[in-house]
């Protein structure tokens, strides 16, 4: 019988694109991918541990599959991820049903390990970090998929040490691939059907830094938009500080890259971006968004920012929302601040209480939705170009895109627009997307 297996993953694009990788790998040792636990022979969760409510989720979901296991103990039980990195053996110690566990430098060796598994030889953990040329022969490489919008990785890792950050500590140094090879797989994405390519990576903006010879991020956008056939090129995710005048010109200059540019600030106050070692002032910032806006004026921004860093006061947060104001994100990631060990910060005194903390992240999502409403509410009348990825979950003929904001647009369509643009006029605006009509010129 077809052997099944059932993937859950959670927190970032990089987890994304590594389970995507998990999937066709499985696909090659005999296995099917099922929408169900119960009745699947393997089951696998992709972590994050980014802050600490993802990370206690990953038990909890653990938990979910212990009755499974106690009725069919053949069952494979596997955590992967930034968790498992972080964890280890630790993990196979605290969940006596767990059979493999497999870090972020090491999820080309799942195969082997549900082949042992398999085999009885189960309780394997893989984690610890690879040499740098051991990394560059396993970048993702693309999978089967056959979406119109993809992933590339073009770098991983990051060197930047945020003092609250555990990216560095589970996802390891910074390392690019070879640009020549990110255009031969962009081309043949597109030659795949793909019309849209995000680049990804946890810093895109120092890509080539620390390879010698290689092209600017810059110039790797300008060669990847040049690919022919690429209706739309988008990256992410920026860090402000690397954010260059040439990558910014990009914005003014190439047809096909998107209008929409997400930029962390993580915070509006000089004395806490300090403390947060992001090498960057808000005044730096805010000069940065302005040279962007300046380059493209209908562009869309999107920020992370964290509430309740160690140290932070009234004024500080007040310095957050004045920014948060100014900027005009059209979306706003905000998170209370999750202490994670081993992190610099995690050692940093923090008297402010959870109460002014929470209240704090209220008046920030408060303010931070009032101007995300009045930006979309903006687009209301207004005709956009809508690149259409698939047929609409809510059904009845409705058909699903994105503009180049990034905005999810539906309206009335049928399937042979998937992958090409069509002009939508936006007739209602609801909080994560928009409604519309097509216009037929
Ligand atoms: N606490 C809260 N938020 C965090 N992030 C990263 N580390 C933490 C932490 N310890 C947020 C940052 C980052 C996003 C992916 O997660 O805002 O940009
Ligand atoms: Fe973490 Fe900072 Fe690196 Fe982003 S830039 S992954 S926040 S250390």
């Amino acid at each position: 019988m077809q052997k099944r297996f059932y993937l859950e993953t959670f927190g970032c694009q990089m987890n994304v694109v590594d389970s995507e990788r998990i999937v066709s790998m499985l696909g090659e040792i005999g296995y099917l991918q099922v929408d169900a636990a119960d009745d699947a022979d393997l089951v696998l969760l992709n972590t994050c541990s980014v802050r600490d409510k993802a990370e206690r989720k990953v038990y909890g979901h653990l938990g979910r599959f212990k009755p499974i296991k106690d009725a069919r103990p053949a069952l494979i039980i596997g955590v992967g991820g930034c968790v498992a990195e972080q964890e280890g053996e630790k993990m196979l110690k605290e969940v006596p049903y767990l059979d493999l566990v497999f870090g972020t430098h090491n999820v080309h060796r799942l195969p082997e390990l549900v082949q042992q598994a398999e085999a009885g030889n189960r309780r394997l953990s893989v984690t610890g970090f690879l040499d740098q040329e051991t990394r560059l022969n396993l970048f993702p490489q693309r999978s089967e998929l056959d979406t119109v919008t993809r992933f590339v990785t073009v770098m991983q890792g990051c060197d930047n040490f945020c003092t609250y950050c555990i990216v560095p500590h589970v996802r390891g140094r910074e390392i690019s691939r070879a640009s020549a090879e990110i255009v031969r797989e962009v081309e043949a994405l597109v030659a795949q059907g793909a019309r849209e390519v995000t680049l990804l990576g946890q810093n895109v903006n120092s890509y080539g830094n620390k390879e010698d010879g290689e092209i600017s991020f810059a110039q790797l956008v300008r060669r990847v938009a040049a690919v022919e056939g690429l209706l739309r090129l988008r990256f992410t995710t920026s860090h402000p500080k690397d954010l260059s005048d040439e990558l910014i010109a990009c914005f003014a200059e190439l047809d096909n890259l998107c209008h929409q540019l997400h930029l962390p600030v993580q915070c509006g106050s000089n004395a806490i971006l300090t403390q947060m070692n992001r090498d960057y002032s808000r005044e730096d910032y805010l000069q940065t968004v302005h040279k962007l806006k300046a380059a493209c004026p209908d562009i869309r921004l999107s920020t992370d920012i964290i509430v309740g860093f160690p140290g932070e006061t009234e004024e500080d947060f007040q310095q957050t929302l004045a920014l948060v104001d100014e900027v005009g994100y059209a979306d706003a990631f905000t998170f209370l601040y999750s202490k994670r060990t081993g992190t610099p910060a995690a050692e940093l005194e923090d008297k402010t209480g959870a109460r002014i903390k929470q209240q704090r992240f209220e008046r920030l999502l408060e303010l931070q939705q009032s101007r995300s409403r009045e930006i979309w509410e903006s687009d209301l009348g207004h005709e956009f170009e809508v690149l259409v990825e698939g047929e609409s979950k809510q059904g009845d003929g409705q058909m699903f895109g994105r503009t180049t904001a990034n905005r999810i647009v539906n309206f009335a369509g049928t399937p042979d627009m998937i992958g090409t643009l069509v002009d939508v006029k936006i007739t209602r605006v609801f909080r994560n997307s928009n409604l519309g009509e097509r216009v037929v010129s």
